[in-house]
């Protein structure tokens, strides 16, 4: 049976320093992730035969890095950058708060629709992503989808049924894999390896 696999990239530089957005490269943990990844992964595919897998990742340095090892052909896809934070982005939250209260409320208040200012909201990442969700339907494949939090819950959202409200607080943590296997009754079930 064909899987969709989701991974985030592995811990980046701004991560680290708690800082959302920019395009920083992996820090060691995350670079030892990348190392990890490919391992993880061959383990899951049939033995009986040698299977190729499409890697997906972003146009960000961070999921690049974090796909860098795996032997399998890759596509790039802007769609799956990470949300736009928009006049936020390289700020940590205590900063936003700090320095945007009003913003930093409008979103814990309704972090779905909340659109950062020259920015992104959930809407519209989930929006963004449908073109790459057609093509994964349309995949024969199995698929790596190697990506960021916000557009990998908008992604899982989409093949777990999980109503819109709920997609910003999806539980999406670094260095996991997860996999999820088409059921016959047309649902998806799924599987998450932490690979830390
Ligand atoms: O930098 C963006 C984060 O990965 C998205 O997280 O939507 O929970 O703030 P958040």
């Amino acid at each position: 049976v064909r899987k969709i696999w989701l991974s985030r990239h592995g811990e980046s530089e701004y991560n680290q320093k708690g800082l959302i957005g920019g395009n920083s490269s992996l820090s060691e943990r995350g670079e030892r992730y990348s190392r990890a990844l490919p391992g993880a992964l061959i383990a899951r595919l049939p033995q009986e035969q040698p299977v190729s897998v499409a890697v997906w990742t972003s146009t960000l340095k961070r999921t690049i890095e974090t796909a860098r090892f795996l032997p399998f052909p890759k596509l790039r896809w802007k769609a799956l950058d990470e949300i736009d934070a928009g006049i936020c982005d390289g700020m940590t939250y205590e900063q936003i708060a700090e320095r945007y209260p009003q913003e930093y409320e409008a979103r814990k208040k309704d972090k779905l629709r909340y659109r950062y200012p020259s920015g992104e909201s959930y809407m519209d990442v989930i929006q963004r992503v449908e073109p790459v969700i057609i093509e994964l339907e349309r995949e024969r494949e199995s698929v790596l989808v190697v990506a960021h939090q916000a557009v990998l819950r908008a992604v899982y959202a989409y093949f777990m049924n999980v109503p819109p409200e709920d997609i910003p607080r999806l539980s999406m943590p670094l260095h996991t894999l997860i996999e999820l296997t088409p059921m016959p009754d047309g649902t998806m079930s799924e599987q998450r390896f932490p690979l830390d």
